[in-house]
């Protein structure tokens, strides 16, 4: 994919004292360090199981909740903002997760770098940035080279799920996620935990949308 415009802006956001102690402390445990170069995973988690990626975890309520109930999956969440890595960091360790990593840094180049074609049982993309202005449209995540992207990195089967509250952006998605070869809507749809992000747009009386496709 052509890179260039990020999909975030890297905020100052304040860092609490104890999100800063778990970067500084849990990183060398849970996280994983970006390198231009595949992933390990069976060294990593120390098994073989349906590994899935998340994009963008924010503060990692949800990340954490989906791991916990799915101990027979291995998950790596992909974030760039600091706080929200700390507070995961902080989530795995209390929860003593297992099956959770996480990895501070682009997701695109994470999934174009890191990560395998074929090798993925799902992605999960809850809530991208909406960037409404029309100005800030190229800076989604969603166009047509991540649907390319993310279907390429899907095993045979694999689930693609996002959602967003944006249904412009939903709309966007569709087209992009419909327009992919690789890629077909699932008839089956998928529960998740509600998400920090997804409450904040409920209470503003955004409709929620959730788009399922799988790897063909
Ligand atoms: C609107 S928030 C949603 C967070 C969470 N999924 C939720 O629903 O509460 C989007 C998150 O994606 C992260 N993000 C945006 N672009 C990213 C990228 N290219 N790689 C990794 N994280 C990214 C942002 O830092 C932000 O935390």
């Amino acid at each position: 994919m052509k890179r260039g415009i990020r999909s975030y802006v890297l905020r100052q956001g304040r860092t609490t004292p104890s999100q800063q102690r778990a970067l500084e402390q849990l990183m060398p445990a849970y996280g994983i360090e970006y390198r231009p170069a595949l992933l390990d995973t069976r060294a990593l988690f120390g098994r073989t199981v349906p590994l899935v990626l998340e994009i963008g975890s924010g503060m990692g309520e949800t990340t954490a909740r989906i791991a916990a109930d799915n101990p027979g999956t291995d998950f790596i969440a992909v974030e760039v903002h600091g706080p929200g890595v700390g507070s995961l960091l902080k989530r795995i360790d209390a929860q003593g997760l297992k099956n959770l990593r996480i990895i501070r840094y682009d997701a695109l180049e994470v999934l174009e770098q890191m990560i395998a074609d074929g090798s993925l049982a799902g992605i999960h993309l809850f809530f991208p940035d909406p960037w409404p202005k029309k100005r800030h449209h190229k800076r989604r995540l969603v166009q047509p080279g991540f649907a390319a992207l993310a279907a390429r990195k899907l095993a045979p089967a694999g689930v693609l799920h996002a959602a967003t509250d944006w249904p412009e952006y939903a709309a966007q998605m569709a087209e992009a996620f419909d327009a992919e070869p690789l890629l077909a809507r699932a008839a089956e749809a998928r529960a998740r935990p509600s998400t920090k992000f997804e409450q904040r747009g409920v209470k503003l009386g955004h409709e929620v949308r959730d788009l399922v496709y799988r790897r063909r």
